[in-house]
């Protein structure tokens, strides 16, 4: 059974109707830190955050609650227990797509695997919802490894195929990090957007060949996120902003940009390859010149068409950036053409799938 070659036979991407633009985010910051005499270092400029990270716009899920000044939160209402929760509706709306790009019936998928960087309650997985709305059969789980948890959740995908333990798995990304994103913090208030990403992993079919992968962990306390089940138990803490997306960007810059070539280059070499032989790399979406500065190092200044991004108009989606990436930008290779879908992140983590297209 360990012999089955297996492949992403299709994928799909989702975003909310509504973009918002980095004035619309500066301006309410700025009111906000205006009318509420906040000490900060200057206003927030649309300037600055396009000149640092590339990005212009972000969907997110609701806008008028981010960019209300009494409350710069989304306001999402809380769901009863027999409606579709919002986070496995957005699961499904890529999953949908997925679905229909690999051209499988929803009942013949068996696995299913939702990965996100933060998941809406602890239990019933959000993946078993999802699997129970498109008639799938089997069994599924949820994984969370920050930025990394789409690749990572592949990844078990992969294995099970490969084992026999499924025949046809759907991988989930829905990312909603508008919901943590403390959009009164000017380090940061910019940086996220939300997006939902699937794919179909199946044996023996056209697809791209998962021809390995390549998982690390180091531990970093630079990005972080301390909400959980305990914040309840300590009423003085539990607000804090340490509960909500926070980061030390320059350290989490410095030590990626060297990390993340590094994977890619160990797992290319054990495959005696070069970055130079592969068409097309889907890194995770963190940073444009995040992402020039490890394209450079791979493949020097000579990678173009080769690293493409969503920066611009959905900034970073989390887990579900690499995936976006890799459903919007697959046209033009040829079969036989390498390909690297590379996630990194909080953790810290990265997975690296080293890919192959067959026709
Ligand atoms: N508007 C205007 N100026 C701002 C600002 C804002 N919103 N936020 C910060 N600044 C200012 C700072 O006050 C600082 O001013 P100073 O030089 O006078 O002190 C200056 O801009 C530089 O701030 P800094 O935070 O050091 O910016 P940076 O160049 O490191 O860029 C990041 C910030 C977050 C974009 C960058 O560090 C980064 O991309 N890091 C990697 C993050 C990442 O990939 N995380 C992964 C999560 S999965």
């Amino acid at each position: 059974m360990l012999d089955r070659r297996v492949r992403i036979t299709g994928a799909g991407s989702y975003v909310p109707p509504h973009s918002v633009s980095n004035e619309e985010l500066c301006a309410v910051f700025n009111a906000w830190a205006e009318a509420s005499g906040t000490k900060v270092d200057g206003p927030s400029s649309p300037e600055f955050i396009e000149k640092v990270s590339g990005i212009r716009s972000r969907y997110l899920w609701d806008k008028s609650g981010v960019l209300s000044i009494d409350r710069m939160c989304p306001d999402i209402p809380d769901r009863p227990d027999d409606e579709v929760s919002v986070q496995a509706e957005f699961a499904l709306a890529s999953a949908r797509r997925a679905i229909e790009d690999a051209g499988v019936a929803p009942e013949s998928i068996d696995m299913v695997v939702v990965g996100a960087s933060s998941l809406q309650r602890p239990y019933p997985a959000i993946a078993i919802e999802v699997q129970a709305e498109l008639g799938a059969s089997g069994f599924a789980l949820d994984v969370s490894v920050g930025c990394s948890s789409g690749v990572y959740a592949i990844q078990i995908a992969r294995d099970a195929i490969a084992q026999g333990r499924a025949t046809c798995a759907l991988v989930c990304v829905p990312e909603i990090p508008s919901a943590y994103t403390n959009f009164r913090d000017r380090d940061s208030h910019f940086i996220l957007g939300d997006a939902s990403a699937a794919v179909i992993v199946e044996a023996d079919k056209p697809g791209y060949e998962i021809l390995a992968s390549k998982l690390v962990s180091r531990f970093s306390n630079n990005v972080r996120n301390n909400c959980g089940f305990l914040n309840r138990c300590d009423a003085d803490k539990r607000g804090d902003a340490d509960k909500l997306f926070y980061q030390q960007g320059r350290r989490v810059f410095r030590d990626i940009v060297k990390l993340v070539p590094l994977v890619i280059e160990m797992q290319l070499d054990e495959h005696r390859l070069t970055a130079s032989d592969v068409g097309r790399f889907w890194l995770h979406q963190a940073n444009a010149r995040l992402n020039a500065a490890i394209g450079e190092r791979l493949v020097g200044t000579s990678a173009n068409g080769r690293l493409p991004t969503v920066l611009e108009t959905h900034a970073n989606t989390a887990a579900a950036g690499a995936l976006v990436t890799f459903d919007q930008h697959r046209d033009g290779l040829r079969p036989g053409d390498y390909g690297v879908l590379c996630a990194f992140g909080a953790g810290y983590t990265a997975g690296s799938l080293l890919l192959r297209l067959h026709a």
